[in-house]
This record gives structure tokens, C-alpha cells and sequence, in this order.
């Protein structure tokens, strides 16, 4: 991946925003709070580190945080000697801790810590050296998995678009927030190889603005026809017959096909319904948790009010001393989703029911 400057259309989503250095043994993130102004790479090699990258969103979307947090709890042991065998269970849960607490909505941090946990106790019995190998080769594969897991999202929800299409999405579910093609994007970068000619609205996405600066900096690089517009005017693009479907990724899907996702969605999806436009979302099935019956039972992030008063102005923009309410993410209602697009097929309404028969 290069600067935006000097970046040439290369048609490549496999942008490594996560990625395990073996021979520094350091955890790789492309910092996106830097782009697209800067390609810059952070190395990490403690858990702390991880939780602090996840937190100030160094690494986001949701199975992007999974990956970095299940090498996080592998940082915690990888520098364990054979003297620390009694130690590595309770430095295990040490670092597992601190990494849950980092974002609350994404279930994919939870799977991927969960997984990571249940290796940690097959392994029980084990020498140090055999635990941590296991650990890694745990980390690895739950990365290796998201790519194709990504891919499999990318044919299925490509098979529900036309050519020529436009397509509006919402934040970044691409290949930054994942291990590679991204949920929302990845039909947009297989329909792009086979030349179906998308025209690509990016709403901005307030207040972090991972519309403007994530998803178009890698569709652009991509060189896919990306168009960006401010949130408030996803209706007025709608209405002039510009936009054929709407893709969005997913952080949580509720037993009853509730979806949250950044704030905003919601909004984006009434829009659809009102003026008939299919809104797909995009999801790995790690990403669906039975144990939320409906939206309600999702957590909501809430970010520092700064993030909306001063982060992106040159000077701070609300009146010192005014209240401000920053939710992260919004919960859009089953009946506004057309479809769930998963690696193993497409969930059409009603969704009670097709969530519990993929899991059958
Ligand atoms: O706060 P963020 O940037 O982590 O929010 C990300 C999203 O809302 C994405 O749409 C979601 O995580 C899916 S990523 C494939």
C-alpha cells in the first residue's frame, strides 16, 4: 500500500492494515487515524499497545479488531520462558481483559479472544514453547480465515448487484477493517475485476469521518469511481435515481437480524425503504451473536464529546460547555434490511428464522 500521492490503481484489496511481523515478532497495524494523508506503520509488541491502537481506533472495524486483539493476548505470552509456566494462564486473562474492554459493540473481539481462550485450555498440560506456538498459529489462522471469509461475502452479496450500478455505503467496511477485501466492499472489488462498472458513493460519516478518509482513500486506490458526500446528502443522491443499493458492514447481528453499525446506518437505511432501494448488509457469521435476542440487548459505544466539538476543525466549533452525545454506532431494525450477506449465503427475511437454521 502507498501514500495516496503517489499511488498508482492497482486494483489490490488486500491492504494490510493487520498483519503479524514473525522475525521482529511485533504486530504490524497501518495507522488509519493517519490516513490518507500518511501511510504510516505501527509496531507493537505488548497488549497494552494493542487495547491503546483499538481503542484510538489505530486499527478499527469490526473483524479487523478481532485479528489485532487475538495476536494482542499472544503478545501478552510470546516472551514467556519455560520458567513462567505457572504464570501463563494468569497472564493469558491479563491481557484478554484488557483487550475486551477496549470497544464494546464489535462481537468480533469477543469471538476472536473467546477462540483464543478455548486454545489456550486445549492446550493445557503443555510446555510454554508448545502453548505459545499454539496461540500463534491460533492468531494466524483467525486472520488467514477473514480473508477468505471476506472473499465468500464478496461473491455472494456481487451476485445480488448489476452492472453499472451505483452503490452507496456508509463508514468502512473494506479491506482496512478487515483482514482483506473487506464485507460491504469486497463485491465491489470482485465486481471491479470482472468490469461491472460501479459508481461508488461514500457518505462521510460523521463525526470520525471513515467514509472520507478510509473508504475513499481505498477504493481511489483501488481505482474504483468513488464519489464522496456529506451524510446529509444521501437523500438527495437517492432521489435523483443515482443509487441502485446500498452496502453496509455490520458489528453486531442480533438473534432476530437487528444489525448494528456505525452511527448513521439507521438513517441511511429509512432513506432506502423510502425510496426502494435494497439495503444489503455485510457480516461474517463471527459476527452474528444468538445471545442478543434483538438489538436492544447491544451494547453502544460512546466516544469523548471532543470527537464531534473540535476533533476535525481547525478550531473547536461548539460553544464551550455544551453538551454533547457521542454514540458510535446505531442499531438498524430487521425490517429495513433487505438481506444478510454471510460467507455461507445470503439470509432473506424472515430472519429469526434462517439465523438459526445457518447455525443448524
Ligand atoms: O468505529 P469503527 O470505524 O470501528 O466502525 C466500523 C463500522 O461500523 C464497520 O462498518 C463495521 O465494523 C464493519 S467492518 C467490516
Amino acid at each position: 500500500v502507498q501514500g495516496v500521492k503517489d499511488a498508482k490503481p492497482n486494483h489490490s484489496p488486500r491492504a494490510v492494515a493487520v498483519r503479524f511481523d514473525d522475525e521482529t515478532g511485533e504486530l504490524v497495524l497501518l495507522d488509519q487515524t493517519a490516513l490518507p494523508g500518511e501511510v504510516r506503520y505501527l509496531r507493537l509488541s505488548e497488549p497494552s499497545q494493542v487495547r491503546e491502537a483499538i481503542y484510538e481506533l489505530k486499527v478499527r472495524g469490526a473483524p479487523a479488531i478481532g485479528v489485532a486483539a487475538a495476536y494482542g493476548v499472544y503478545l501478552g505470552v510470546s516472551r514467556l520462558s519455560a520458567r513462567d509456566a505457572l504464570s501463563i494462564e494468569r497472564v493469558f486473562e491479563e491481557a484478554r481483559g484488557l483487550l475486551q474492554s477496549s470497544r464494546p459493540t464489535a462481537v468480533n473481539l469477543t469471538w476472536a479472544l473467546d477462540r483464543m481462550a478455548r486454545r489456550l485450555s486445549a492446550e493445557k498440560g503443555g510446555s510454554v514453547e508448545q502453548i505459545r506456538a499454539a496461540l500463534k498459529q491460533e492468531a494466524d489462522a483467525i486472520r488467514a480465515e477473514d480473508e477468505e471469509v471476506c472473499r465468500r461475502i464478496g461473491e455472494n452479496g456481487l451476485a445480488l448487484l448489476g452492472r453499472n450500478w451505483g452503490i452507496l455505503t456508509h463508514c468502512n467496511a473494506g479491506a482496512l477493517a478487515t483482514a482483506g477485501w473487506g464485507t460491504a466492499l469486497a463485491p465491489l472489488y470482485l465486481g471491479t475485476e470482472r468490469g461491472y462498472g460501479f459508481k461508488v458513493f461514500a457518505d462521510e460519516t460523521r463525526p470520525l469521518l471513515q467514509g472520507v478518509r478510509l473508504t475513499a482513500w481505498e477504493l481511489h486506490v483501488a481505482g474504483i469511481d468513488v464519489t464522496i458526500i456529506c451524510d446529509n446528502m444521501a437523500s438527495h443522491v437517492m432521489r435523483q435515481g443515482w443509487v441502485q443499493a446500498v452496502l453496509v458492514g455490520c458489528d453486531r447481528v442480533a438473534a432476530n437480524g437487528d444489525t448494528a453499525n456505525k452511527i448513521g446506518t439507521s438513517g441511511v437505511a429509512i432513506l432506502a425503504k423510502h425510496y426502494g432501494i435494497p439495503f444489503y448488509v455485510h457480516a461474517p457469521v463471527s459476527t452474528i451473536d444468538r445471545a442478543c435476542a434483538t438489538g436492544r440487548d447491544i451494547p453502544i459505544e460512546e466516544r469523548p464529546p471532543e470527537e464531534i466539538t473540535e476533533k476535525w476543525y481547525a478550531r473547536r466549533m461548539a460553544p464551550e460547555g455544551v453538551k454533547a452525545f457521542n454514540p458510535a454506532f446505531d442499531v438498524t431494525d430487521h425490517e429495513l434490511v433487505s438481506a444478510i450477506v454471510t460467507e455461507r449465503g445470503v439470509i432473506r427475511p424472515p430472519y429469526d428464522q434462517g439465523i438459526r437454521q445457518l447455525f443448524e
